[in-house]
């Protein structure tokens, strides 16, 4: 495990619990923690259950008693660790987003391509139950062909002008904000709806410097809030927002899917229902049916408590762990880093769209191509 913060905490809880929550071949062991702090590490090492700890990635991901490095590190951290990984033979599950540009994407999945290594991104949203229930439901034509997109992410992260700077505020490596929540609500996008074509965005910072020191302060080089419009290669068309300075709104996340013939719709604050209209409903029964998707025919509820019990959002991490240790070691692993170089695109697009205050297609971004 590289990094020991939020994400390398949520990791390690899951590999943890995955055994108790899915019949597996294959128990996971935590061998070992990395990270730059030797008492912080020391404590997270004892805390989530790692066997042993170092501050020295570099000898830890060819270590012969590692067979997968889970990289939970900023998104600029993550090219290095995923080559050196690939390098050694070593399975890489990575963190979104893959990178924060896209050469450092690319050159993320070339290296775990010419190695041939097991390889996969995190989105754990997709692998809650409500979600993935949303996905089963759009497959099977139950809003017919799909019209709309809308994903909206509002937080107050960076509300607070006196937060200071840290790596969230510095766009080379860790990326806009556009990248660190569009990637999940692009991931969702393409997975409920299909790959976008092209987009036109705006952006803006509201706090352009923040304290770095007693009297020192760094330029913030992020977005606080964007906006953007998406057209899908089906002929679809989506509204995307997400913005960081919105008080009182935390990770207010909620997308909506509008079909021909139905309409879905998620809330991350209702994280176990998902809404839904048919064009078949009786008029008596105009307007939308909340479904609870704790039923044990729902996709992974089986695995989970009994109905009414609740699950959290921990529950999409976990979800997404069982699935690659379930395959382990053959694989396939969805969504791979190859998936996610392909949200990072539609990221890198919406970002370039907001500098030059144009439409933007995708795949000028991966043809490598610069603005026109
Ligand atoms: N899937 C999700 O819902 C979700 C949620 C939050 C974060 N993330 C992603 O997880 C990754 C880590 O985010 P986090 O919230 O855990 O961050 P964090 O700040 O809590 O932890 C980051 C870890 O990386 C280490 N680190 C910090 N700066 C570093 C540097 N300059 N070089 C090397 N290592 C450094 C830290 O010591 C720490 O161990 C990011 O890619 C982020 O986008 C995903």
């Amino acid at each position: 495990m590289i990094g020991y913060g939020f994400m390398g905490r949520m990791h390690s809880y899951a590999y943890r619990v995955a055994s108790m929550m899915r019949e597996l071949r294959h128990r996971p062991r935590l061998s070992v923690i990395c990270g730059r702090n030797r008492d912080a590490l020391a404590a997270a090492a004892r805390s989530y259950g790692f066997e042993r700890w170092s501050t020295d990635w570099e000898s830890v991901v060819s270590s012969p008693d590692v067979d997968l490095v889970d990289i939970c590190t900023p998104p600029g951290a993550h090219r290095a660790v995923i080559e050196a990984a690939a390098a050694a033979g070593k399975a890489v599950v990575c963190e979104k987003p893959l990178a924060s540009n896209y050469e450092d994407g690319r050159a993320a999945v070339a290296a775990v391509t010419a190695a041939g290594v097991l390889n996969a991104s995190i989105f754990n949203y997709r692998h809650l139950p409500a979600l993935a229930l949303m996905n089963q439901r759009v497959r099977v034509g139950a809003i017919g062909d799909v019209r709309l997109w809308r994903a909206i992410w509002l937080g107050d992260e960076f509300a607070d002008p006196a937060i200071p700077f840290d790596w969230r505020f510095d766009k080379p490596f860790g990326g806009s904000t556009i990248l660190d929540l569009g990637a999940h609500m692009v991931d969702l996008a393409r997975l409920l709806v299909g790959e976008i074509d092209e987009v036109v965005a705006q952006s803006t910072t509201f706090v352009d410097a923040r304290a770095s020191g007693a009297e020192s302060t760094s330029q913030v080089t992020v977005d606080d809030a964007s906006a953007i419009l998406a057209r899908f290669s089906g002929g679809a068309r989506g509204v995307f927002e997400m913005a960081k300075v919105c008080v009182g709104r935390p990770t207010d996340f909620g997308i909506e899917v509008n079909g021909s013939a139905g309409t879905l719709i998620w809330d991350f604050s209702h994280l176990n229902e998902l809404w839904f209209a048919s064009d078949r409903d009786a008029p008596s029964d105009y307007g939308r049916r909340r479904i609870r998707a704790e039923h044990p025919s729902h996709p992974y509820a089986a695995h989970w408590w009994p109905a009414a019990l609740g699950l959290g959002a921990e529950t999409g991490f976990v979800n997404q762990i069982c699935d690659l240790l379930e395959r382990w070691p053959d694989g396939p692993w969805t969504p791979d880093l190859d998936d996610a170089l392909r949200t990072l695109a539609v990221c890198i697009a919406m970002e370039r769209s907001a500098e030059t205050k144009r439409w933007t297609s995708v795949a000028e971004v991966e043809r490598g191509a610069g603005p026109a």
